[in-house]
């Protein structure tokens, strides 16, 4: 495997331009290619099936495409698919965006209550809980499936009123009641980070995955000897081209994004 490939990065949207963003400032010099497959979202509400399905197809489009490593950059997906795209791709290094967080929690506390927020197909299989408590059984773990949120952030609603009050009317919710800290158990949440952040006393920690993942990306690299030192290209695809898409990514990424369709992802 060539250093100077691509890190393939994919989500059901733009989600994962949170992990793509902090990939990108800790390793300038990574090309990144992003996939969104916006023609399958929100993969929340999907079954376990069709993540699967739609998730193998994506790694096997990144592995045609020569990626070095394929960052999973949606919760989801990682739930749901990591097995099955190991398995799809054996030769290629596989980053889920969990165990990054769950080992960076386990290490930090003891004796805590986390609270974990997801899409529906996140929480209900309950992998976050499964692994904190594998490693640290004294820390309790209330989860909430909130699966407006996603779909909210795609249609362009984020720190405003209605973001605010739709992420308010969840997180007051008696599941989440005397958490200590909030996982952001979804990558579309960085995005509205100011109105989870409006609904908790300052004490409440609110940790999102996006720079521990980038962190374990970095010693990956450096252990199979695949960071490169020439700067590359960044590239974007998805699978139903929208404008909506396209400017948000814009906006989020910060860049000028070039986005391409892949219609052969099914
Ligand atoms: N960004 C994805 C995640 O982290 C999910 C959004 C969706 O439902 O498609 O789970």
């Amino acid at each position: 495997m060539n250093e100077n490939n691509p890190i393939g990065v994919f989500d059901s949207g733009i989600g994962g331009l949170t992990v793509a963003k902090a990939i990108r400032s800790l390793l300038p010099n990574e090309g990144l290619l992003y996939f969104g497959d916006t023609k399958h979202l929100p993969y929340g509400e999907k079954s376990v099936h069709a993540v699967q399905e739609f998730s193998k197809n994506i790694a096997f489009f990144l592995k045609q495409k020569n990626c070095k490593m394929i960052v999973i950059a949606c919760n989801t997906a990682s739930s749901l698919a990591y097995e099955t795209i190991k398995n799809e791709c054996p030769n290629i290094e596989i980053v889920n965006v969990i165990d990054p967080i769950v080992k960076h929690i386990t290490n930090n506390i003891d004796k805590k209550i986390i609270g974990v927020i997801g899409t529906k197909g996140t929480i209900n299989s309950n992998v976050y809980p499964q692994k904190i408590k594998s490693i640290n059984h004294k820390i309790s773990v209330k989860s909430l499936a909130t699966p407006l949120l996603a779909v909210m952030i795609e249609e362009g609603f984020f720190n405003d009123k209605i973001s605010q009050a739709i992420v308010h009317n969840y997180l007051k919710d008696p599941a989440l009641e005397g958490i200590d800290k909030l996982i952001l158990a979804c990558t579309h949440y960085p995005l509205i980070y100011e109105a989870i952040r409006n609904f908790y006393p300052k004490e409440i920690d609110i940790i999102d995955s996006a720079n521990q993942v980038a962190l374990h990306i970095k010693d990956v690299l450096i252990d199979k000897q695949l960071l490169t030192h020439q700067s590359q290209k960044h590239r974007f695809y998805v699978s139903d081209y929208t404008l909506s898409f396209e400017r948000s990514a814009k906006f989020f990424f910060g860049e000028d994004i070039n986005l391409e369709e892949v219609s052969s992802i099914h």
